[in-house]
């Protein structure tokens, strides 16, 4: 880290910003196997928060990788940085005061811990999206784990590449029993409740 340079103080907080919109941020991250399904419970769950009138943002996968990400690929240490930067511009959406809901494969647990450690006691919740690697497989959805089998991809998930179960995640959703909307009402549940 550059020693020249200071960190500059706002005049408006946080806890202004939280007050001025009548809710306060979290940090929703989701995580777990390609074609798990987090992407579509994110979609749907941020548009029940909005059609509740809280202030959202969604960062999905596939979307920040064809951006800010652009360049990196599944090697082990470009899945640590996709994650870092994308845990710092979530801290920067909480600190704006907004419900945002990551939606990522981060398949290593550590990288998800410094995420949660950085945003504060409470202000990150972990959804596991829990479904089988068969189930996953079978549907398949962009054709990527035929194509992981076939040895055209490298490196993924599941198939050629790890990924680490969340530990102590604040909320499980087992998206081969439940349905959309089941997950979404159990998240919301748990906001209400707990958040
Ligand atoms: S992460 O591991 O770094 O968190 P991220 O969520 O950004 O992954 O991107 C995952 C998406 O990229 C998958 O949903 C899939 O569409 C696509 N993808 C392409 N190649 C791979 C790969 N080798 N492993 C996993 N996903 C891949």
């Amino acid at each position: 880290m550059n020693n020249n340079i200071v960190w500059q103080d706002t005049k408006v907080t946080v806890s202004d910003r939280e007050r001025h919109m009548k809710q306060e941020g979290r940090i929703i991250w989701f995580t777990g196997l390609s074609g798990s399904g987090k992407s579509t419970i994110a979609v749907e769950l941020e548009k029940y928060l909005y059609q509740k009138g809280f202030f959202t943002y969604l960062l999905d996968g596939d979307n920040i990788r064809h951006g800010l990400n652009s360049e990196l690929t599944f090697s082990p240490e470009d899945r640590e940085e996709n994650i870092r930067r994308i845990g710092e511009v979530a801290c920067l959406f909480l600190d704006a005061g907004l419900i945002t809901i990551a939606s990522f494969i981060s398949p290593y647990q550590k990288d998800r811990d410094r995420i949660r450690e950085k945003a504060g006691k409470g202000r990150f919740i972990e959804v596991f999206v829990d479904c089988p690697l068969e189930v996953c497989e079978q549907r398949d959805v962009k054709g990527l784990y035929k194509m992981a089998r076939e040895g055209k991809i490298t490196d993924f998930t599941g198939i050629s590449a790890p990924y680490e179960k969340p530990e102590n995640p604040e909320i499980i959703v087992n998206s081969s029993m439940d349905t959309v909307n089941e997950s979404v009402e159990k998240i919301f549940d748990y906001i209400q409740k707990k958040g």
